[in-house]
């Protein structure tokens, strides 16, 4: 994973892609917690280039917010993911990626497409991830310490 970033608001977007142009066929990870502003983020991005677990996890069960969704999600988004990389498609994926092993797997993904793997990380404050999440509906809050 190379290149971090800090970004917040959907208008960055245009700034980064203008400072760096990201090459086609990169797939583009977001990594942050809930809250960070990664969905917020993608707002800059034509909205057939993001891959978004929560949306995936709606489409399965109609709960973004269903865990128990999650397994089934993934297997949608890794398949979506190899779709696109294999017509070197560039893709953003909308998922929370904070686990070493998950962004592991991404590398490994990537790499086995020869396609270039770029890492968006978001660092807003902890005090700033905790209110949003607490201003959330309930079936979109995740437990405070899971932030911490
Ligand atoms: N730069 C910003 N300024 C003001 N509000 C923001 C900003 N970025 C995000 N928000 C708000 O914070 C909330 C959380 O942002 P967002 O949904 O993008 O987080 P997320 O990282 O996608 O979280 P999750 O992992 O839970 O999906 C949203 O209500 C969004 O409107
Ligand atoms: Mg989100």
């Amino acid at each position: 994973m190379a290149n971090c970033y800090r970004s917040m608001t959907p208008n960055d977007h245009a700034m980064i892609a203008a400072r760096a142009p990201i090459a086609t066929g990169t797939l583009v990870a977001l990594i942050g917690p809930a809250g960070s502003g990664k969905t917020q983020f993608t707002h800059g991005v034509p909205s057939h280039e993001v891959i978004c677990l929560d949306a995936l996890r709606a489409m399965v069960s109609g709960d973004p917010g269903d865990q128990d969704a999650t397994a089934e999600a993934v297997r949608l988004q890794n398949i979506l993911i190899d779709a696109r990389l294999t017509r070197s498609q560039t893709l953003y994926l909308d998922s929370t990626n904070v686990e070493v092993a998950v962004r592991a797997r991404l590398v490994e993904r990537a790499r086995r497409q020869e396609r270039p793997l770029l890492a968006i990380v978001f660092t807003t404050p902890l005090d700033i991830c905790l209110r949003r999440n607490s201003e959330r509906p309930t079936n979109r809050r995740v437990p405070p310490d899971v932030l911490r």
